[in-house]
């Protein structure tokens, strides 16, 4: 069907079903997804991203423990009220999220076997849909400002593609905790990718261009993932999948994000506290007080994390 009527693409699947194994033990009985950056959970900024880039329904690929999410986005009835009969109102208005203008679905993963068999939980949902994957702990932008998703929305109904994806350079020495694209040469902001590896071995990258946590996909992509054999750890990887289209001869674009709309990664502590600081002192309310105060401590020299006091109170 697709090629005889062009499809606009109103449908996102956001995959949270993770352990979030490398943020423990914040992520013991709670969804990474749901730790907060400055004010808002990550979750959030990901769907007021999707609703800012067009997208009318978002499926949420879930497991256990991941409840607080759909909790999130549920209207409370009683927490207006409260708010309302405690005069509040301008408490209220920090509920204004609840009706962001889309359509929220949940689903679970049952089995935790990697982020390509993620989103073939969500094959029923898309139906011959081309739809939108946005990764549920990465954030697009200050503020979750990105407009990269309609770009890429854009570029794939122009160019008749089969999957776009969101690229960004990183250092030569963390290649290998991402899904790497080589590229054959490419203009007007979008390249065509010929090959991708997820995570590979130090050294052994084919370029320094990371999958940034947000794809465009026909719907070839479920029987791609059925043909990817699961990796050592077991797990079913979307970018190998991605890879299959290649060699099906399919197109496969990538797009790179521009330094203002770059990827916050939430996966990990550093690039978690790095997001957290650079959102706070972004504040438009209390940003300005908080650089003082973070002025501050920087003068009065807070403790260094090679000093050891904190480790000697707790085992002592
Ligand atoms: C996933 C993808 C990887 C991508 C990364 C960041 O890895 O598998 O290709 O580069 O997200 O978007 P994860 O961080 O879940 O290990």
């Amino acid at each position: 069907m697709r090629g005889i009527v062009q499809e606009v693409i109103r449908s996102a699947i956001v995959p949270v079903a993770g352990w979030g194994t490398r943020m423990l033990p914040a992520t013991k009985s709670q969804p990474k997804e749901m730790l907060t950056v400055a004010r808002k959970p990550i979750v959030q900024y990901v769907a007021e991203e999707l609703v800012r880039n067009g997208i009318e329904q978002i499926l949420f690929i879930t497991s256990r423990n991941k409840t607080a999410i759909e909790n999130h986005f549920d209207t409370d009835p009683e927490l207006a009220r409260l708010l309302d009969s405690a005069n509040r109102r301008e408490l209220a208005r920090e509920l204004l999220f609840e009706q962001l203008h889309t359509k929220f679905f949940y689903t679970r993963q049952r089995v935790q076997r990697g982020l390509g068999d993620a989103i073939l939980c969500s094959e029923n949902f898309a139906g011959e849909q081309p739809f939108v994957v946005a990764l549920g702990d990465s954030i697009l932008g200050l503020h979750a400002e990105s407009k990269a998703v309609a770009r890429m929305v854009e570029l794939f109904e122009a160019k008749h593609a089969t999957c776009v994806v969101a690229v960004e350079q990183v250092p030569a020495e963390e290649t290998s905790h991402y899904g790497i694209v080589q590229i054959a040469d490419g203009d007007a902001g979008y390249y065509r990718v010929v090959r991708l590896v997820e995570k590979p071995p130090a050294g052994l990258a084919p370029s320094n261009l990371a999958i940034a946590g947000r794809y465009v996909f026909s719907p070839l992509i479920f029987d791609m993932i059925r043909r990817v054999k699961p990796d050592d750890r077991g797990e079913i990887q979307l970018t190998d999948a991605i890879q299959a289209t290649c060699e099906e001869g399919k197109r496969v674009l990538a797009v790179c994000l521009p330094s203002n709309e770059k990827r916050y990664d939430i996966g990990n502590f550093p690039s978690y506290f790095e997001t957290f600081v650079e959102f706070a002192l972004a504040d438009p309310e209390y940003g300005p007080e908080f650089r003082k105060v973070v002025e501050r401590l920087l003068a009065a020299g807070v403790r260094k994390s090679e000093d050891k006091s904190h480790k000697a109170e707790v085992s002592g």
